[in-house]
């Protein structure tokens, strides 16, 4: 379990040190910078994993424990999590479910890490992230674009509620930075939570706060995010994943701008601008029922939709040269440009990942070019269209071995039968579309009897046998 753990979670970017018993794992923990995650068995030889959570919560208490047990019972589960465990997973273990968990844990995280800054800000960092997000780090060329650009402009000033839709990848934050960022609210916080990603109980607590006391762990009050938004933007991300039970809730604070701390009495107001994004149809979640209407309402005011990037293909040469000169700079390599070839190549792909996949490629071709301009040959493969070069051309070699010689002579016979019906027999051109001189291709076109017997070995062809298309001996008097 141990091993199949460090190497799932190893596969999914982690950096994963393991110890086979609690007494390691603390003098792991002991020696080395905080860990942002312990996983462990409750029962152990030696230490216990409740032991080992105490020590790791007394020693380094911003590393996060989940705790696993073969045999939990209700018991051990609540002494867990009033320990300060942050989640408890019992036996049978789910692979996908314990991702799951560590993937919460890391969001978890995030929120918090993000609401320390959210302290912190002061004017200048304010600043600096308004440049970063006023409408100059954001390209559009496209029609589509500039429509969009003008509505966020129109909006920003309102206090309007506003829902982006748009697949993955196609700016959506992006988007909800810049409204916030060209509004009057720019001076206050832009709070930007996944729905998606935590359980309800989390996230009800992270959204509205929570009282102390108001459930085992809650030891003391906490602000939730939408008073820590208070005179800013709400960014609600992957509001389609919401659970009815929190769409209720959500409903409540849209319409009344009250908030309620779980756990707590009263209610407080808040000022707060709320955008929503989902890469979900919502209008057939309402029809389906998954979503409920009036809060489809409520936050459908001023819909603003994201093309996806083989819709405004017209962007993908100004995107990617923004990319190049971020990530050039970024490992302080000269790259100017990128070739015809390449850019070509990025213009007839079809982006199922959108800008977000661009953007990926732009980052890695930056860092595989050993050039000033960055060729096919630096694009993934299934990018790189018909430029590859030579040696990315697959080849099979059968078992028992090939007669390369013969293979070649054959592969070059078909090529220029090939180029010879192409351009209705005339040779200078067949030459020219396959890179040979025409010394060289008259030179084969006799050796092979192409110009002379076009239709008859187009037939032979057809029989696929270079014997019956290769004329009389006589006849195959090379040129030079
Ligand atoms: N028009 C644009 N100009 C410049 N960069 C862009 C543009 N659109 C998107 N990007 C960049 O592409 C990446 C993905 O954008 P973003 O995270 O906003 O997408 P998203 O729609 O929120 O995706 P998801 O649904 O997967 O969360 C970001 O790095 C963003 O800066
Ligand atoms: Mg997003």
């Amino acid at each position: 379990m141990r091993d199949l753990l460090a190497l799932m979670l190893g596969n999914e970017g982690f950096v994963v040190a393991t110890a086979e018993s609690g007494d390691r794992a603390r003098e792991r923990i002991d020696n080395h910078p905080p860990y942002d995650l312990v996983i462990t068995y409750i029962s152990m030889p030696g230490m216990s994993g409740i032991e080992l959570l105490r020590h790791t919560r007394r020693t380094s208490p911003e590393t996060a424990v989940i705790l696993m047990t073969a045999f939990g019972t209700k018991d051990t589960a609540i002494q867990a999590l009033n320990e300060g465990a942050t989640y408890f997973v019992e036996k049978p273990f789910d692979i996908e479910e314990i991702k799951a968990v560590v993937r919460r844990t890391f969001e978890l995280r995030r929120i918090a890490a993000e609401n320390v800054d959210l302290k912190d800000q002061n004017r200048d960092l304010r600043e600096k992230l308004r440049d970063r997000y006023q409408f100059d780090g954001l390209v559009g060329r496209s029609g589509k674009m500039r429509t969009i650009l003008q509505l966020v402009e129109r909006v920003a000033g309102t206090n309007s509620t506003i829902m982006l839709s748009g697949e993955s990848g196609t700016g959506k934050e992006l988007i909800a930075r810049a409204i916030h960022y060209n509004s009057p609210r720019r001076e206050r916080p832009f709070v930007s939570i996944n729905c998606g990603a935590l359980p309800d109980p989390l996230l009800e607590s992270e959204l509205f706060g929570h009282m102390k006391g108001s459930f085992t762990g809650a030891t003391s009050s906490k602000k939730g995010l939408f008073e820590a938004a208070d005179g800013g933007t709400i960014f609600l991300d992957e509001i389609g994943e919401t659970s009815p039970a929190m769409q209720i809730k959500l409903l409540r604070v849209l319409q009344e701008r009250q908030i309620r701390r779980v756990g707590g009495t009263a209610e407080s107001a808040v000022d707060v601008r709320v955008i929503t994004a989902t890469n979900q149809d919502l209008e057939a979640m309402v029809r389906e029922k998954t979503f409920r209407e009036d809060l489809f309402y409520r936050i459908n005011v001023i819909p603003i939709r994201l093309p996806a990037l083989r819709e405004k293909p017209e962007d993908v040469p100004a995107l990617a040269e923004h990319f190049l000169e971020k990530y050039s700079r970024q490992v302080d390599k000269q790259i100017r440009t990128i070739s015809e070839a390449a850019m070509e190549c990025l213009e007839s792909y079809a982006w199922p990942g959108n800008v977000r996949e661009l953007e990926n490629v732009i980052e890695r071709s930056v860092a595989l070019e050993a050039g000033d301009v960055i060729q096919p040959d630096s694009l993934p493969r299934e990018i790189r269209c018909g430029h590859s070069r030579e040696r990315d051309v697959e080849v099979l070699l059968p078992e028992g071995g090939i007669d390369l010689d013969r293979h070649v002579e054959e592969l070059r016979r078909r090529y220029m039968l090939e180029a010879m019906e192409r351009t209705s027999g005339v040779q200078t051109r067949a030459a020219e579309m396959l890179g040979m001189t025409f010394r060289s291709f008259r030179y084969f076109a006799k050796k092979y009897g192409i110009s002379a017997l076009r239709g008859a070995a187009r037939r032979a062809e057809a029989n696929d046998g270079i014997d019956e298309a290769v004329p009389e001996a006589e006849e195959l008097q090379p040129v030079d």
